[in-house]
């Protein structure tokens, strides 16, 4: 995994922007609009995920954009309810069938649900989906070290990226340097914490060096994403947001501001919604 000036290249060479668009709460007719805002301001990933319930406006607005299929990418996720290896596989056709589209550019298993222990299952299904095309890059959500172990000893295969919590409050430092060894890399979901889970976009700390790069607070935590070699999938429906947002990755923190945003960690605690992944399961 490589980071440079205009994104992210994976394990599998695959090359990913330096931001993409999150999407919960992005549904209906008017979420196709604020997809299609966000693919006219130069977004190029849109994550998405069976839960969110907009699947199928995804695939409509991949498809009524100017762009080409090929210049967007798709990440898309499997539920818990279905890590049964033949369930999984069927799941991805039918998640396919919804967005309309013929393939997904990324698949990630979206948690580990680990007293089940069938997300290895999940994982040869994913790997089977990948070689007959209906994946593009396969990647996992919510693995803790134990997880990525068992999938990549089993498999032989790893994960082009994990995505997990990480925001200001809680930095999951372990996890982006636990994917750094493997060669995955680290997406950072709920970046400002749903804007209400937490007030990380209020924090005194995070203003206060947002005026001094004449940035704005989600630039700033942006950035020392993107500094840290993450990449971050803010959601927006306002364009003024997405605008900004995606605008968030040409210029430099120094070191010691990224230390004082490393600082406001306030470890467990700070996660969003207490989802421990080795306790919290997800089945839709
Ligand atoms: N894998 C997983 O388990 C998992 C879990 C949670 C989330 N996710 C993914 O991660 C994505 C992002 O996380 P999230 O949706 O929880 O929330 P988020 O990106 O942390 O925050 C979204 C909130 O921030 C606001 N916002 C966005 N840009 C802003 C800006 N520049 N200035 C001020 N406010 C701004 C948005 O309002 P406006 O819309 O009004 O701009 C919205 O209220 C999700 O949408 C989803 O795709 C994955």
């Amino acid at each position: 995994m490589t980071v440079n000036n205009n994104g992210f290249t994976l394990n599998d060479g695959t090359v990913l922007p330096s931001i993409g668009l999150g999407t919960i709460g992005i549904d209906g007719d008017q979420g196709t609009f604020e997809i299609l805002n966000a693919l006219n301001l130069g977004y190029r990933l849109i994550d998405t995920s069976t839960n969110y319930n907009n699947e199928g406006i995804v695939g409509e607005a991949v498809r009524r954009s100017a762009l080409p299929r090929e210049e967007i990418l798709v990440s898309a996720k499997l539920p818990g309810s279905h890590h049964e290896y033949d369930k999984a596989f069927i799941f991805i056709q039918e998640s396919l069938r919804r967005t309309g589209l013929k393939y997904f550019d990324k698949y990630l298993i979206h948690w580990p649900n680990p007293k089940d222990d069938k997300y290895l299952e999940a994982w040869k299904a994913l790997v089977d989906a990948q070689k007959q095309g209906l994946i593009r890059t396969i990647g996992v959500s919510n693995f803790e070290p134990e997880h990525l172990e068992n999938i990549i000893e089993e498999t032989g295969v790893t994960p082009a990226t994990n995505q997990v919590e990480r925001h200001p409050y809680f930095n999951n430092k372990r996890m982006v340097e636990e994917n750094k060894k493997r060669g995955i890399l680290t997406e950072a979901w709920s970046p400002f914490g749903r804007g209400y889970l937490n007030d990380v976009l209020e924090n005194a700390t995070i203003k206060e060096i947002a005026d001094k790069y004449d940035k704005t607070p989600a630039q700033i935590i942006l950035n020392w994403n993107y500094q840290a070699g993450v990449f971050a999938i803010p959601k927006s429906s306002n364009p003024t947001h997405q605008r900004e947002n995606i605008n968030s990755t040409s210029f430099e923190l120094d070191s010691e501001d990224i230390s004082k945003i490393d600082s406001l960690d306030k470890g467990e605690a700070g996660r969003v919604e207490g989802q421990d992944p080795y306790e919290y399961h997800e089945y839709v």
